[in-house]
């Protein structure tokens, strides 16, 4: 099985949307692995959006991601990061199709609801920022064997 981060940023959890977003996951036969709601620190959300150290909108992306509480996950499933990534849709929700998490619930970029790793290296990198081997839970769903051919 293949892991996924995946954060229901501060504008998501004022909202109202971490059952919302959860409850997609759960219902496309994701497992859940881990969670945790907690107001990033900032050297996490530095080490998080690294790739966007230099660019222009990092410091308020910086102040968005620490402007409330976070919903943190890892989730699990087979060839899972394109999967979310695609739940998740266009990282500009204006241009994000309907039926996605930003299509559906977003309207800025600014504010766009939900983060989820865009590669199985970025998971990798992501998770081990965010979450210690122990919080990583293994178990099987129930539903696991007519989940998967
Ligand atoms: P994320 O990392 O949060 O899952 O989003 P993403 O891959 O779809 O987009 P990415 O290019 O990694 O950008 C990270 C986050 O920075 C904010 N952003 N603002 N104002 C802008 O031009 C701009 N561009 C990016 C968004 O919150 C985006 O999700
Ligand atoms: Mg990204």
């Amino acid at each position: 099985m293949d892991r996924t981060f995946v954060m229901v940023k501060p504008d998501g959890v004022q909202r109202g949307l971490v059952g919302e977003i959860v409850s997609r996951l759960e219902a496309k036969g994701l497992k859940m692995a881990a969670a945790r709601l907690e107001m990033m620190p900032e050297a996490r959300v530095t080490e998080q959006y690294r790739e966007h150290l230099e660019k222009p909108f990092f410091p308020t992306l910086r102040q968005y991601i620490m402007s409330g509480p976070c919903f943190l996950m890892v989730w699990e499933g087979k060839d899972i990061v394109p999967i979310v990534r695609k739940m998740v849709g266009a990282t500009n929700p204006a241009a994000a199709e309907p039926g996605t998490i930003r299509g559906d619930l977003a309207l800025d970029i600014g504010r766009n609801v939900i983060h989820a790793s865009d590669s199985p290296e970025s998971a990798k990198r992501e998770i081990g920022i965010h979450f210690s081997p122990e919080e990583l839970v293994d178990y099987t769903r129930i539903d696991e064997a007519v989940l998967y051919e």
